[in-house]
């Protein structure tokens, strides 16, 4: 098995989810999904029965100003890897995303609602998704949501608990977004989901978030509470975060796929939290 992205937040726990089986992790130094004779040399290297791609350009407000990098990362590189590990007989296993949905909606979303991104991201991972299919049906599409690990991501450098946690303890008020619902997700949690689905091969478009949703000053409150942190928090909107991009206002995402295999939904959010803050502390 290859890992794309393994020092990235997902990437690392996936690494550590498949450890027995010593995986071989990519990071971007050595190995750059958008060329595309290294995806050659890579399957012609490693020879390896799965390739599970974390790689993305996911910076949603850079994605809006770059839209040429988002879709070389996100889509294209994504086709060619498609098309490489469909010639070479190589499952591929790719993550992607909750904003491919607009968010119109307050019911949690199955993985055959229709797609309508908002987002030159969104739009960019939902390509990727089409290219794949056109490429192979030896695939699996992960789509999760609100990443947060140990690792950080490498993207921006923090999660959001990180950057909650160090503004409460530098005593700033924090007025966080309480009209965006969505399903935060731990790492740790999403890459035991994904190596559960990849160990049936039953290719397809599974759902992996922790179970239930929140708004983005829920979280916040939840983590203050759990940390155990008074912090100077109060509610406000999406609209007086002047951005760029169009970010769905709901997106929670429903686990069918995964209830269908008969797998277990990913814990509860805020045991999310929990362990996040335990593993954090360890
Ligand atoms: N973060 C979220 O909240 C979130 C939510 C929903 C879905 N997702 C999806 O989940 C996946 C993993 O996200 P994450 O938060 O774990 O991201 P991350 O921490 O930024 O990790 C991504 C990894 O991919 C590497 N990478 C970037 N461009 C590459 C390239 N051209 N070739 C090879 N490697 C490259 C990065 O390396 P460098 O940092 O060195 O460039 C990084 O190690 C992504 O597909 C993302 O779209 C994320």
């Amino acid at each position: 098995m290859v890992i794309v992205g393994a020092s990235g937040q997902l990437g690392g726990d996936l690494m550590d989810a498949f450890a027995d089986i010593a995986p071989i992790g990519l990071e971007h130094s050595t190995f750059d999904i958008e060329q595309p004779a290294a995806i050659t040399t890579m399957l012609l290297r490693q020879k390896p029965d799965v390739v599970i791609n974390t790689a993305a350009f996911h910076n949603v407000e850079l994605c809006e100003t770059h839209p040429d990098r988002a879709f070389a990362i996100n889509a294209l590189a994504v086709d060619q890897l498609a098309a490489q590990c469909a010639a070479a007989n190589v499952t591929l296993a790719h993550v992607s995303t909750d904003y491919v949905f607009d968010g119109d909606t307050s019911q949690p979303y199955a993985e055959s609602d229709p797609a309508r991104p908002l987002s030159a991201y969104g739009i960019s991972k939902y390509a990727g998704e089409l290219l794949i299919a056109r490429n192979t049906s030896r695939a699996f599409v992960f789509r999760t949501s609100g990443l947060y690990g140990t690792r950080g991501s490498s993207a921006k450098g923090y999660t959001f608990i990180e950057r909650m946690l160090a503004q409460a303890a530098a005593g700033k008020p924090l007025r966080v977004v309480d009209d965006v619902t969505f399903s935060p997700s731990y790492t740790r949690h999403v890459a035991v989901a994904i190596r559960r689905v990849i160990q049936t091969e039953r290719y397809g478009t599974y759902h992996v978030t922790n179970a239930g949703a929140c708004t983005w000053y829920a979280f916040a409150q939840e983590i203050f509470r759990q940390a155990n942190v008074a912090a100077d928090l109060s509610r406000t909107t999406q609209a007086s975060f002047p951005s760029l991009a169009r970010r769905p206002r709901y997106s929670a995402l429903a686990h069918n796929a995964l209830l269908r295999l008969g797998l277990p939904e990913l814990p509860d959010w805020r045991q999310g939290i929990r362990e996040y803050l335990g593993a954090r502390a360890a």
